[in-house]
């Protein structure tokens, strides 16, 4: 059969905290011309304790290739036109492994993980000079959340970790260096490699010099010689070097020219590109970035700075403020596989549309304790207002709710601090093909929800950066070039008093979750 004549195409792994994907772009019209997804499976080994295995991590990568590249045969698509791969990935994850062998030392303790709580505790009786020490060079507040902590976790107590640091063998990376070093040939000349976003994820990269923080090194006890170079999100890492996987290895001599943490990336694949654009996307968690410009501002309200994107080694980094909320998609996954009461994820709508309404009842899923606003790692989940009336219905419902008004508090936290509102959300994700939590949540928030047709914004983001990349440039970064994407709108349907009420009542459910533990 004849081949369909096509632009050049890029491809993206997006690697989240609950699937994989890879995904294959035109980058003339940046329509998605085909793509496959893969779950990974979380191990909760003890209470708190949140981890995934590497190797399914890559194996769930190779198989998404696999199965895309054969999709895009069935299209009389030839693979041959994929002329850059991007990578995003779920953030903060963190992956010890041996260069050696390729082998992972300990399973990769993902960013949910609270097991380092008394480590935060002890480092912030030390912290030097003033309590300012590690959010003014990094952005973040001292938490559980992010690599460092992670990373002294498995140097404390993993002996084999200890031992390959003794060795000179050991490698650390979040989930982006675990893969590029893998998908560029491991222990056969794998590139060690991270962008400014993912570093700036770890706390030990300082945000403002865009390096390795010597000193914050010292304060977590890291040896810098396991940490991977820092790169930006747009150039050419490397060259894929899969042969032995049959189809994926198509993709062999590709440049991997794109790397970003995935709330980078969506912002990227949205065109936030000027001072105060912002998105939100639901994923596992959901996490609102506004794009702050060359500028680091630094929160009041419980927001993190974070390095936004640096799209080529020569451009100029951009900043970002982020509200960051744990547990988002997380919640309908865990009324799927801990309570059993929906079968699939999808069947969240139907149930919450059968009462629309949570009749009174307020779901807190603050299972990792809360992020931001709050910073609240005594927070765990709760359900209150529960009568002998509450049905499965009404927690459905509830946990939509609660993904909105997190949504609210953060977005509530953004205004105060760019001080100018925002007008409308711009919103992504897998979660927004849910159309009542969309109107939920702009019933929540009172002002228009705004979401592209094409929800996978967070690869494209991924694959625009590596198609922009020097040496590749096949993707100009111009918005005429979205012209695949169309946009649909939700308009606040309820007042802004019974919005006010519903917003009260839920913060009122938020100060019982506090304190839980101790
Ligand atoms: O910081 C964690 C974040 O990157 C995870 O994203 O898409 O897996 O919820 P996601």
């Amino acid at each position: 059969a004849k081949k369909a004549v096509l632009g050049p195409l890029v491809g993206a792994v997006d690697q989240g905290t609950s699937s994989t994907r890879f995904l294959v772009f035109n980058s003339k019209t940046a329509e998605l011309l085909s793509h496959h997804q893969v779950e990974i499976k979380q191990e909760f080994p003890r209470e708190g304790w949140v981890e995934q295995d590497p190797k399914e991590i890559l194996q769930s990568v190779y198989e998404c290739i696999e199965k895309t590249c054969e999709k895009l045969g069935q299209l009389n698509i030839d693979i041959s036109n994929i002329k850059a791969i991007g990578v995003s990935n779920q953030r903060e994850t963190t992956v010890v492994w041996d260069k050696l062998t390729g082998e992972p030392l300990y399973n990769a303790v993902v960013w949910l993980d609270l097991r380092t709580q008394s480590t935060v505790e002890n480092l912030s009786k030390r912290i030097p000079g003033n309590n300012n020490f590690v959010k003014s060079k990094t952005g973040l507040p001292l938490s559980t959340y992010f690599s460092a902590v992670k990373l002294r976790w498995l140097l404390d107590n993993v002996r084999k970790v200890q031992k390959a640091v003794e060795e000179n063998r050991a490698l650390f990376g979040t989930i982006d260096s675990w893969l590029i070093w893998s998908l560029t040939g491991g222990v056969n000349g794998g590139v060690h490699c991270t962008d400014v976003t993912n570093a700036s994820r770890t706390m030990l990269f300082n945000i403002h010099s865009l390096e390795w923080d010597k000193e914050l090194c010292e304060f977590f006890g890291i040896p810098m010689e396991i940490l991977p170079n820092v790169r930006s999100s747009s150039e050419i890492y490397g060259l894929m070097k899969i042969s032995h996987s049959l189809k994926a290895g198509a993709l062999e001599g590709v440049p991997i020219s794109g790397c970003l943490g995935d709330q980078s990336a969506a912002l990227v694949g949205q065109m936030c590109f000027q001072d105060g654009q912002a998105k939100n996307t639901y994923g596992t968690g959901c996490f609102l970035l506004c794009n702050t410009g060359h500028k680091c501002v630094f929160s009041e309200h419980g927001l993190l700075t974070t390095v936004a994107y640096k799209l080529g080694r020569d451009k100029p980094v951009y900043y970002a403020l982020e509200g960051s909320v744990a547990i988002a998609g997380a919640v309908i996954r865990w009324l799927r596989d801990n309570l059993g009461i929906i079968k699939s994820s999808e069947e969240i709508e139907k149930l919450a549309k059968e009462v629309g309404t949570s009749y009174g009842c307020y779901f807190v899923p603050a299972f990792s304790g809360l992020y931001a606003p709050y910073w609240e790692p005594s927070a765990r989940g709760i359900i209150c207002g529960l009568t002998q009336f509450t049905n499965k219905c009404h927690i459905a419902f509830a946990a939509l709710e609660a993904v909105c008004f997190q949504t609210r508090e953060i977005l509530d936290a953004m205004n105060r601090d760019c001080g100018i509102p925002l007008s409308h959300l711009q919103v992504d994700g897998g979660m927004t093909s849910n159309k009542i939590l969309m109107q939920l949540q702009a019933d929540i928030l009172y002002i228009p929800v705004v979401k592209p047709s094409m929800p996978e914004t967070t690869a494209l983001g991924a694959a625009m950066a590596a198609g922009a990349a020097e040496g590749v440039g096949v993707w100009s970064l111009e918005p005429e070039d979205l012209s695949a994407v169309t946009m649909e709108r939700f308009e606040p349907q309820i007042n802004a008093e019974e919005s006010e009420i519903r917003y009260s009542t839920w913060k009122k459910a938020v100060m019982k979750s506090v304190g839980w533990v101790t």
